[in-house]
This record gives structure tokens, sequence and C-alpha cells, in this order.
């Protein structure tokens, strides 16, 4: 049983073997939260964890009670304008004006397994037994509106997620001004805020920063998740590193605008809220209509990042991405769009296709450009139709071509915007986000479709999947590449145009859901400008992603190093790119690319026709040595050794389940003269195993590997030993570690 309830106390306990989550019904109705952490010994009254005491000056709810004060108590769903100066988790926009409510327990249930969210992505439960789920049912009982308040606690990972129902069972219309998905208040601040930021070609980098009193937050009002921050946060101690220490991580299962906050207050306490940004969300609701929040997931660990990013990897592996592809290893692909951009033929896509296959390349991935009039970025998107002056054969003609080289065949869309210069455009000039009477801004000469409207999502789903019916294509890059602006939409009244945010992202998540439904054999992976919308939602449909546009192994390893904090390794697209690299401009070896790129879906962004004969054996070699540990790199348990961000030195790896093979990852960025002898200590090995090490074939026991460190010292000091090949900047290295032989501890 992992929910437990006191019914003469009114105390609710989650649990599992690792973590408790314990509330209480307040003297006032409302829901009190006590605790989270590592699991603790359960008992019949936890009230004394209220810390209620009076403080001068406080707003109390009970005359001549001056304790019992919301200005201080920690709670499941507070609201503002009753006591409590924090920012609340939701607020309803009455007729009269009043924003303010009051969510007082009603009744509860349990259910096994987990309840799905209609139309929204969320993890998920393969068997009833995995999950238990905790439904509380509060009621406003002035405006008559129901909160459904949603835990699910996973039996065997430290995981709860959190969702809210909002039902109005009164007789007036109101308006949800907020509806926050998570809210959890701790009872101190002495945490570090690490949260995943950057810009286009350089995201989810880490940022951290001592948590203080007043309000910090990360979120994105651009339509999309954003290349700025992800909707992930880490509260962790400050001693906890990535073996040890306390951390909570919180993410948001969401595609579109998000907020994720902490607010310390004047007493130390922390208010974390995580849900949908309120800055730019107004949902109206008549009686009888109900709204779902989106669903926050929590991680607690004790045992440092690298654990709580395993949960996390687990958790998005297994429970929220889904189909076909989900335990499948990735096909190593190539793709066009840096080796040719819009200037391509058919011969020519085949030419860089035959030279793949040669290599061993598993799928030709056709980039933007073979559609409408698109030959450059003016014109063409919205019109899903092969342009057959370029590709005479149509698409259909093309797959059937690459399907006879032995390459399986993918295509680029982007299905939610439109050029002007377009069919569809011209058919449908009302057809985009836009405010009657005023100006439109474009980004990269583009236009937003309105997919909060049925029939725009109906018609680009008839174009795509008429191409899908009739072509084999096994794979499809779902682009977007700008953020939304002018978010209105004419289709809607006035106390509509709040809900268009949503509308929207729930119109993307109904296009997945009817692609993946009908092509469940494809493999999705979902791209915004690289990596402008990565994140838990989009996962959901598609199991990978473009981490970044960016493909310099350099900056690589900061971004996909920062991605591991939540994602898994599977879900990372990665690509060994040419040089000089375009976009850093930066020439690496071509191993470093690839030992970068290794540690994702790998795959080729050039065309290996201009490598020379030397290159192409080292690509072969390079391809041969991911199809023999794909499936160790994208399914294995990985660790974080050595950050990036903190010095000029990375590392990481990846070992099976059974501890008897790891790939070791080392790099450093700049070359050292003289430098001193050098040591990287593993994780996850067996201690009691020795291990060949596949680059000097030296044998050392898991413990040593461990506690001591794998050698990664060059001997170069400045000279060229006559044996051996100089290192210079960018050198990398991949180490792989067998077990040989098994010692009794
Ligand atoms: C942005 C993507 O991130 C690139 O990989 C490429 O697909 C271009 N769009 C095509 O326009």
């Amino acid at each position: 049983m992992s929910i437990i309830y006191h019914k003469e106390t009114k105390v609710f306990h989650l649990h599992n073997d690792a973590v408790s989550y314990i509330m209480m019904v307040l003297p006032n109705g409302q829901m009190g939260h006590l605790y989270y952490g590592k699991k603790i010994h359960d008992r019949e009254d936890f009230g004394d964890l209220l810390e209620t005491a009076p403080r001068p000056m406080s707003s109390c709810t009970f005359e001549g009670n001056k304790a019992f004060s919301l200005e201080h108590i920690k709670q499941e769903l507070p609201v503002y304008g009753t006591g409590d100066y924090r920012s609340p988790a939701v607020e309803v926009i009455q007729e009269n004006g009043s924003r303010i409510s009051d969510f007082q327990y009603h009744s509860h249930h349990v259910e096994a397994g987990k309840p799905e969210l209609s139309g929204l992505p969320a993890t998920y439960v393969e068997d009833s037994g995995e999950a238990e789920t905790l439904v509380l049912n509060l009621y406003d009982s002035v405006t008559g509106i129901w909160a459904e308040v949603f835990y699910t606690i996973f039996s065997q990972r430290p995981v709860l997620t959190r969702s809210v129902r909002y039902i109005n069972n009164g007789n007036r219309p109101v308006q949800l001004g907020r509806a926050m998905s998570l809210c959890l208040d701790l009872p101190d601040c002495a945490y570090d805020w690490v949260q995943f930021s950057g810009a286009w070609a350089r995201e989810r980098h880490v940022k951290t920063r001592r948590l203080t009193m007043g309000v910090q937050s990360v979120g994105s009002m651009r339509g999309n998740s954003s290349h700025e921050h992800n909707p992930f946060l880490i509260l962790k101690r400050p001693d906890t590193g990535e073996q040890q220490g306390e951390a909570l991580g919180f993410s948001f299962v969401y595609s579109g605008n998000f907020l994720m906050q902490a607010e310390v207050d004047a007493h130390d306490n922390t208010r974390v809220l995580v849900g949908i940004h309120p800055d730019t969300f107004a949902w109206h609701l008549e009686p009888e209509e109900s709204f779902q929040t989106p669903e926050a997931v929590m991680v607690y660990t004790d045992s440092g990042l690298n654990h709580m990013s395993q949960t996390f990897h687990q958790l998005f592996q297994k429970r929220l991405a889904r189909g076909y592809w989900r335990d499948r290893v990735r096909p190593i692909l190539i793709n066009n769009w840096e080796a040719t951009y819009f200037d391509f033929t058919e011969d020519k896509l085949i030419h860089i296709a035959k030279k793949a296959k040669e290599c061993g390349v598993e799928l030709f991935v056709l980039d933007d450009g073979w559609f409408g009039a698109r030959s450059n970025d003016f014109a063409g998107l919205g019109d899903w139709v092969v342009n057959t002056d370029r590709l005479a054969n149509g698409i259909t003609g093309l797959a059937e071509r690459m399907e006879q080289t032995g390459m399986k065949f993918g295509l680029w869309f982007e299905p939610e915007m439109v050029n002007k210069d377009s069919d569809l455009y011209r058919s449908h000039p009302d057809w985009i986000l836009q405010v009657p009477g005023r100006a439109n801004t474009h980004g990269r000469n583009q236009y937003v479709l309105d997919f909060s409207r049925k029939e725009v999502v109906d018609c680009i789903f008839e174009m795509m999947a008429k191409i899908l019916r009739e072509a084999k294509v096994s794979y499809i890059k779902w682009d977007m590449n700008r953020s939304i602006t002018e978010c209105f939409s004419p289709a809607y009244g006035p106390k509509r145009q709040g809900e268009i945010f949503h509308r929207y992202i729930l119109g993307v998540y109904d296009l997945y859901d009817r692609l993946t439904r009908e092509f469940p054999r494809v493999l999705f992976e979902s791209c915004a400008s690289g990596g402008g919308r990565f994140d838990p939602g989009i996962l959901y449909y598609a199991p990978q992603g473009w981490a970044s546009d960016n493909s310099d192994a350099v900056e690589r390893m900061k971004i996909q190093y920062g991605t591991s904090m939540c994602y898994p390794v599977s879900s990372m697209g990665s690509h060994v790119s040419v040089i000089p690299n375009h976009q850093m401009f930066r020439n690496t070896p071509l191993h470093t690319r690839a030992n970068v790129a290794y540690f994702g879906t790998f795959g080729y962004e050039l065309d290996l026709n201009k490598l020379t004969e030397e290159e192409i054996e080292e690509v072969k070699e390079q391809i041969a040595f991911m199809k023999e540990y794909r499936d160790l790199l994208q399914f294995g348990t990985f660790y974080r050794l050595k950050s990036p961000f903190e010095g000029n030195e990375m590392a990481w790896m990846a070992v099976s389940e059974d501890r008897k093979t790891a790939v070791v990852g080392w790099y450093r960025i700049l070359n050292v003269v003289n430098d001193r002898f050098t040591r990287v200590k593993l994780q996850g090995l067996d201690e009691n195993f020795c291990y060949e090490n596949s680059r000097d074939g030296s044998r050392v026991y898991g413990d040593e590997l461990m506690n001591l460190g794998l050698n990664t010292s060059d001997a170069t000091a400045g000279q060229t030993p006559d044996d051996q090949v100089p290192c210079t900047d960018f050198e990398s290295r991949i180490y792989i570690l067998k077990a040989v032989e098994r010692v009794e501890a």
C-alpha cells in the first residue's frame, strides 16, 4: 500500500521505499502540506509538522487564534488574498470581479495505476500495480468550482506526479487566471537553484545559483518551451554533487508557455510552483466545463544528481515515450541539411545516400526544401506537396530509390508554419495567428498557423498523411522555426483569447497523436530550430529530438551534458558534421565529433563523398562501433563524471545492465603542455569485476576504477614520443571496458 489515509487526523501519507509525501486537511478545510523527502515511518498524527506559532502582524483565519495564519502554513492549493501573500497555485476570477476562492477538502479516492490526461501527454503505467493515484476533491462553495488534484506515486521509482482538473459545477462562468500544476512548500531554503538555460545553438547550459529570499523563476512566453529555458528545475543542497547529496528535480510535461518558480519568504520557507505561464493564460469556464492542467513530475533523491537524472531517464524512456521505437536502438542516419541546404536534386541526394550506405548508414533524411515553391526561406511552407521540378519522381519515387540503395527514407516537415508566398496562405489568409487590424511579426519570414482551430490541423494532417500513405517514409523530422507572436485567433471570442496559446499546443499534440496512431512505425524526431522544444511533452510523441542546431563537438559537450540532467541519451539527436563547423567555424578532429555524437542517437550531417579515403575508413569504423554499442549507449545507465562547465575536461559513461560492459567518453578541450597525470573516477561498475580496457589491454578491477580512477594521461608532455600520435586541442577518447573475470568480495 503506498497511499495511507488516517481518518481521525485527516492525514495522507503517500510513500514507497524511497520517498514520503505527507499532507493533511487543515482546520480551515483546505489542504496543508507537511513533508516531502526521503521515506519516513508512518504515524497517525503528523499535525505537529504544521509548525504553527503566533507571529506578530500575521493575517489569521480564526478570530481569537493568532497561530493559524495562511501566511506561514505550507499548503497544497493556495490562493492569494485570504492571508497568504505568496504567489498562488490558482486564481479564479469571478463575475463580480473577486479573485478569492477557498478550495476545501470534500472527499477523496485512491485508484490503482494512473489515469490518462485527456488530450495531454503524461507519464503512464503498463500495469496498475506500478503506481497508485490519490484524487483529492476540493470544493469552493461560493463559485461551485471543484478542483480534483491528482497525485500519483510510482511504486518502484522515487517519482511523484501531480496535475489538477477544475470543473465548474456552479451556475455562473468564471475565468481561471492561473492554474499551476504543482505547488510544493518546503520548510527551508538551503538550496542551490539549478536551471537549464541558453539561447539558439547553446541550449540547456547548466546555471547554478544560491536560492535566496524573494522570487526566482524561469519560463517561456514564446509559445514553445524555448531555447532560452527548459521546463526542468533542480533544487539541490549546496554540497550535493553527482554522486551524493539531496536534490529535488521538477519537470513539466508540456511544450508551451511555462513557469517554474521558487519563492522564499521572510521565514525561509520555499514555495515551488510549476505550471502553464500565468501571464499568457486565462481560461474561461462556463458551467459544466472543465480544465485539465498538464502534469508536473517530481523526483527526490539523497544519492546525488546522477541518481536523480537516471530516475528521469528511466521514467521518460519507459513510461513517457511510447510506441514502436520506445525500446529500439535508433537508426544511424544521414541528413542532407548542412550538406546541401536548399541546393539539391534527386541525383545529388542519391549520390550522398549511396556513399552513406557504403559506410553503413541506415536512414537517409531529406530536410527542408522538397515541397511547394521552397527554394529559400521566403516561400513554400504550408504546401506539403512535392516540388516535381526538383524531385521529378516525387517523394514516392525518391523513397523507392532510397529503399533500393538499402536505406530507409525520412522526411522533414514544419507542420505549424506557413509562408505568405504559399498556396495555403493564398487560400486561407485567415488561418494564421493574427490580431485584426494590427501588423504581424514574422520569424524567418514565416507565420504561425492557428493550430487552435481543428480545421487547420485537419488540413495539415491530410497533406502529411497523404505523403505517408503513398511513400515509404520511415522517419519524420518535425521542425518549428519561430516563436509565437500576436497570439490571437479570430475563430474565438474575446473571453477565450487567453486560451489560444494552450489551445495551440493542444492542436500540436492532436496532430502528433493522429499521425503516430496512423503511422505507428514511423520514427518521429522533434526539432525547433534545434533545441527550442526539447521537453517531456514532445517526448511523449517523438522519442528523440534534435538537441541543437549547433553540431560543433565542443559546444555539443555542454549542450548534451546539460540535457542529460533530465533527458535520456536515446532522446538526444546528435550528428557528426563537417569542419570548419557551420555554427562555430571550428575545426575539431573527426574522432572527437563522433565521440560526442555517440552519446546520442548518432548520425551524419554532411556529404561523405567529400571526405578522404582515410576519413571514410574512420567513418566506417565509427558506424560499426555505434552499431555494436548503441544499445548500451542509448539504453544503459548513464553517468556524468566531469563537467565541461567546470574545467578543461569532460567525461561521461554508460554501463550495461549487468555491469559487464561500460563505454567511457573522455574529452579535453584545449591541449595542456607537460600536464600532470590525470585520472577519472568511474561509476556504476561492479567492484569485483576485473575489466579489460580496450585502449591498452590493461586489466583493472572495478573498485580501483571507481576509487582511484581510469588513467587518462597522455605522455606527450610537449614532445612526440616515436610510438604515439601526438594529441592536440579537442582531443577525446572512448574507452571500452569489458569484464573478464570476477572475484568474490
Ligand atoms: C532548423 C533545423 O534545426 C535544421 O536542422 C534544419 O532542419 C532547418 N531548420 C531547415 O530549415
